[in-house]
Order: structure tokens, then sequence, then C-alpha cells
């Protein structure tokens, strides 16, 4: 199905994946009068406090996704690793944006790559890796240090391991448990940054301005803006992003991520087709953040505007740093979104902290 008209506020919009950025788009389907289902594997999820509607239920579950699909008016996704089989079975039933051809691409790492340097992108130079002779080649051909990773379902830097100079191949194999994986030459980037872009219905698009992201232990720690790059290459991000998302016809929203290196050139990283971790600032900077904009282009509205309001670092909040959420309650330029999680845990999301500064004050340190 693909019809092309918008969907009125009252609708239903049903989100796969029940977790904080579904929970983000939530409040912003609310604000414009749009319910939302929620389904996802996890009971009590930071989705389900702020929905109309959850239903708890594992990716695979046919009758539970034939019932959601029948609820909703359009389905969409805050977690794009769900089976192939599941999404075909949503389309049958209901309008599905992000299209299927955009998960695809973006759940496994070897496709989004080929499909990268298919539209004249450049990505680290990468190898299939399925058994360790493959390993022992790929590390000849790309050198130490290298990165193999598994090409699906890692994220904040779990399913990796670094290949150092002294690094045993044997050993790092074994970590990655037989699963399909790929190794990746190492880039050493000045800095990385993300652009995320939304596509509407029709094809028009939006991108907010690169942030510049910091990650510790393999998790983003800070998204700042205004990213301290060259103003051409500003231009070029969103360029890469424009034409990714064009290229999959995508409907919705996808962030990009992307490594500037010492020599000025943009190397992409990876991408996912949802709201992104490092667009959490867009929320207190822009009229119409990434949930609104990803509210808006899922249910066929025109998109708003990305204009930047304020200087801005966004700190996220790991683990048992959220015991610090009274500080920032004082803190007059501080906006503080916590996401409901019911047990602090290390390394896990708890929340995040938009840290306002007028535009052209961002702090020297930040
Ligand atoms: N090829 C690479 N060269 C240098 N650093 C890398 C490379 N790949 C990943 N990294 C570092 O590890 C982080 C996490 O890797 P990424 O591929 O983005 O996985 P995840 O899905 O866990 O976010 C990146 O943000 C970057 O800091
Ligand atoms: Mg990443």
């Amino acid at each position: 199905m693909n019809t092309f008209k918008a969907l009125p506020p009252g609708s239903t919009i049903g989100i796969i994946g029940n977790g904080q950025l579904g929970r983000m788009t939530a409040l912003a389907a609310a604000r414009l009068g749009y319910m939302c289902h929620v389904f996802g594997p996890e009971k009590d999820s930071p989705a389900e406090q702020v929905a109309l509607k959850a239903t708890v239920a594992d990716y695979t579950d046919q009758d539970a996704l034939i019932a959601f699909a029948n609820s909703v008016d359009v389905v969409t996704f805050e977690f794009e690793n769900i089976p192939h089989e599941s999404v075909q079975l949503l389309m049958k039933h209901v309008d599905v944006r992000p299209g299927w051809n955009c998960l695809h691409i973006s759940q496994d790492r070897l496709i989004e790559k080929n499909f990268i340097n298919s539209c004249d992108i450049e990505t680290a130079p990468y190898q299939e890796v399925n058994s360790l002779d493959d390993l022992e080649l790929a590390v000849k051909n790309l050198g130490r240090p290298s990165i193999l990773k598994t090409t699906r379902m890692g994220y904040d830097g779990k399913g990796q391991a670094l290949i150092r100079p002294e690094t045993d191949i044997t050993e790092a194999y074994a970590t990655m448990a037989n699963a399909p994986s790929v190794l990746e030459g190492f880039v050493d980037f000045q800095r990385e940054i993300s652009v995320i872009v939304a596509r509407s219905v029709c094809g028009e698009w939006t991108a907010f301005e690169p942030a510049e992201n910091k990650h510790v232990d393999g998790i983003l720690d800070t998204s700042t803006v205004p990213a301290n790059i060259p103003d051409g290459l500003i231009e070029e991000a969103v360029n890469i992003a424009v034409k990714l998302a064009e290229k999959m016809e995508l409907i919705g929203l996808l962030a990009v991520e992307i490594f500037h290196t010492k020599d000025d050139r943009l190397i992409v990283n990876e991408m996912a087709p949802r709201p992104h971790n490092s667009g959490h600032w867009t929320q207190d900077a822009c009229y119409s953040d990434q949930y609104e904009q990803f509210v808006r282009a899922v249910c066929g509205l025109p998109l708003g505007s990305v204009e930047r309001r304020n200087d801005l670092v966004m700190k996220n909040l790991i683990g048992f740093d959220v015991e610090k959420w009274p500080d920032y309650l004082n803190e007059p330029n501080a906006k503080l979104h916590l996401y409901g999680k019911a047990s602090t845990r290390r390394g896990r999301k708890m929340g995040h902290v938009n840290l306002v500064y007028p535009l052209g004050e961002l702090p020297k340190e930040a």
C-alpha cells in the first residue's frame, strides 16, 4: 500500500520499538494531536509510559504484528533491527514509513557500506569476514589498527573488536562468536559529526546542521552545535545525507554518522533510518526538532523549520550519571530529559541534558 494523503491529527501512529526514541517520538506526536501505539518485546518500557496503547510482543509474533498493523494508520520504527519477514507482513496491512528497503540497507553493515559506495560516497575500506581465514586476509589487506564489527545488531560499540598491533587474531575472531562480520580500516579522524535529514512523502527534505559528536567507551557522550568544521564541509555533509536519503527513497528520518578526517575529507561511518541520539540537541534549539520532523514526514505533513536558535551541548546521562538530575534542575540553561527507565545500569542510556547557550557563546571547552 502506498497512499499519499496526509494523516489528519487524531490518527494513530504505530511505532515499532519502545525505547527512549519511541518515547520522544510519541511525545512529539501528541503535541500534533496524534495517538501512538508502540510495539516491542520489553515490559514497562519508556515509550509505553507516554503512548495510548502498547503491545508487548516479540518482533516475530505474526498474530501480534497483524493486530498491531490493523489498529494503526501508519507504521514507523524507532528500532530498525526487526526481521524482514515482519516488515513485509506489516506492509500487507498498513503503510510502512520508511519502507522495507531503508531498513534492509541499514540493518547490515556490509549491505550498508556497499550501498553508500554505490552512491559514490566514501566509507572506510572494508572487507567481509566469515571465517578466521577471511579475517587473517582482511587484516593483511587493511592493516592495523582496524576494527572488526558484526554486520548486524551492533550498537553503542557492542559487537566490535579493535585489532591493535599486538592483538591475537584468533582471540579477536572468537569474540564475534562466528557472527557474519566486517573488518574496517581504522580512520584516524579529527572529529565525528552527524547529519539528520528528514524527507517527506512528496520528496521534500530538510537537514539539521551537522553536530559534533564525542564518544566515550564506544557510547555517545556529547553532541555539540555548531560543529567545529569548515563551512564548505557543512554543505558537503548535508549533501551526503540528502543523497543517501534520496537514493533509498526514504520517508522519515535518516541519521548519518560521518568521520571528518585530518585532511578534510568526509567518510561515512554508518546510518540509521530513525531519530538518533546525536539529534537530541534539536529538541531545545530548533522550532521543529528531529521528533517532530519524523512525525511530520511519516504522517505525510509538510516539514517544519530546522533553523537553529541557540548553540547547544547535549550530554548523555549514561548509567549512574543520571543521579545528578537534581543538579541540572538548578542550572538555568540546562534542559533535562529523562526516559523513565525503572532501573539504572552501567552503560544504560537513562536520559540526557541539553545545555543551551546564546548563539556564538558556546563555552571554549565544549
Ligand atoms: N573505522 C573506524 N575508524 C575509527 N573509529 C571507528 C571506526 N568505526 C567505529 N569507530 C569508533 O567507534 C564508534 C562506534 O562505532 P559504530 O560503527 O558507529 O558502531 P555503533 O553501531 O556501536 O554506533 C564510532 O562512533 C567511532 O568513534
Ligand atoms: Mg555509531
